[in-house]
């Protein structure tokens, strides 16, 4: 089982290599036959060479890195983030990695929420354009573009996953009466494929109104679907609610190729890169993710466990309270691992 590990920029570059011993001592311990190769696409590559993704790139994951793990990309050297986009869009389309799924468990609860966007099309399928007169943009646009096959393989393999973790309730987030052609077609979709699923009960709500209600009190979802821009904004709520960016994690998956991209939802964090304190709780339970989807759950639970414990002491750093650093709180969970 081959990983493709591309660190990234910022605290990717710390928060990765520090996750790497406890992706390898597992991996022993249960036989996995896992092995990774590191690729230096990021910020320091497209400063000297001006490459993102490299031409063959897309050819070489697909045949043979079934799995990624990406740690962030964003550089203030780049403020238009081109080598972001070049390189997370390009793997995201050219995988065509349409799922993304954001567990999040909000602090308190013990339950956690199965999150899904759409993660190619939406309004961020890059159709649209500016109007210039003289030097600046009169007229800018971008199209939210749906196709149904799209939506339709979407939300069947979501409903598909919710029902074989047990879940009975799933809920879809959408704004049909302002934005309703798009809106309507994902309506449509999902009543019609909830339909093949008689164990999952349906709602749906608008955007605006679903954030209210989730930040209130959010122990009556247990699944929730959305397109691609609704799912991003929400996914930050679902961080939140977990107790920061430092902890959440996500998965893009091509349920066909089987072909995933695992990392952590926040991005390189300039302001606390090279001072050795980025929690690297988020790029680990990447990992977790990662074991998941390879079959081997078994192997995930543990690092959790470890994840969460020493979560609770002083070796966590101190976005989570402690005086600990990226080094002394992955120390303490190979302690518990080992
Ligand atoms: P950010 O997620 O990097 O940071 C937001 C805040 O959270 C900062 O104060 C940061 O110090 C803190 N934070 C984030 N992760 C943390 C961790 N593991 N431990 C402790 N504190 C943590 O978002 P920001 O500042 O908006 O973006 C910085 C750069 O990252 C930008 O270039 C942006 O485009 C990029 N970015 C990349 C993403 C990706 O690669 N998937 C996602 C989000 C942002
Ligand atoms: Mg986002």
């Amino acid at each position: 089982m081959r990983i493709a590990v591309i660190p990234g920029d910022g605290i990717g570059g710390e928060v990765v290599p520090a996750v790497l011993p406890a992706l390898e001592l597992l991996g022993d311990h249960f036989g996995l036959g896992l092995s990774y190769r590191i690729f230096d696409w990021g910020a320091e590559r497209w400063l000297a060479e001006r490459v993102g993704l490299p031409p063959d790139a897309l050819d070489l994951l697909a045949s043979d890195y079934p799995a990624i793990l990406l740690g962030a990309l964003g550089d203030p050297r780049i403020p238009d983030m081109a080598h972001g986009r070049d390189i997370l869009l390009g793997l995201r389309r050219g995988l065509d990695l349409y799922v993304n799924y954001r567990p999040f468990t909000p602090r308190g609860g013990d339950r956690t929420i199965a999150l899904f966007r759409e993660n190619t099309q939406g309004l961020y399928a890059g159709v649209g354009g500016t109007v210039s007169h003289g030097r600046h943009p009169a007229v800018a646009i971008d199209e939210c573009v749906y196709t149904r096959e799209t939506v339709e393989k979407f939300l069947r393999y979501c409903l598909r996953t919710l029902s074989e973790s047990g879940r009975e309730r799933v809920t879809l987030v959408h704004k049909s009466n302002a934005v309703p052609h798009t809106g309507r077609l994902w309506q449509g979709v999902f009543r019609a494929e909830l339909a093949g699923f008689p164990g999952l009960v349906g709602s749906e709500e608008y955007v605006d109104s679903f954030c209210y209600h989730l930040v209130r009190d959010p122990s009556p979802y247990e699944g929730i679907v959305a397109s691609n821009l609704f799912g991003d904004i929400v996914s930050d709520i679902g961080a939140a609610l977990m107790g920061g960016l430092g902890l959440a994690a996500s998965a893009s998956v091509c349920p066909e190729t089987g072909c995933a991209l695992f990392e952590p939802v926040h991005g390189s964090a300039p302001d606390i890169a090279g001072r050795g304190i980025a929690n690297p709780y988020a790029a680990a339970t990447a990992v977790a993710l990662m074991l998941d989807h390879l079959g081997h759950p078994r192997a995930a639970a543990p690092l959790r466990r470890a994840l969460a414990a020493a979560a609770r002491t002083d070796s966590a750093t101190p976005d989570l309270g402690g005086h600990g650093t990226t080094g002394t709180f992955m120390a303490d969970v190979m302690k518990r691992l080992e």
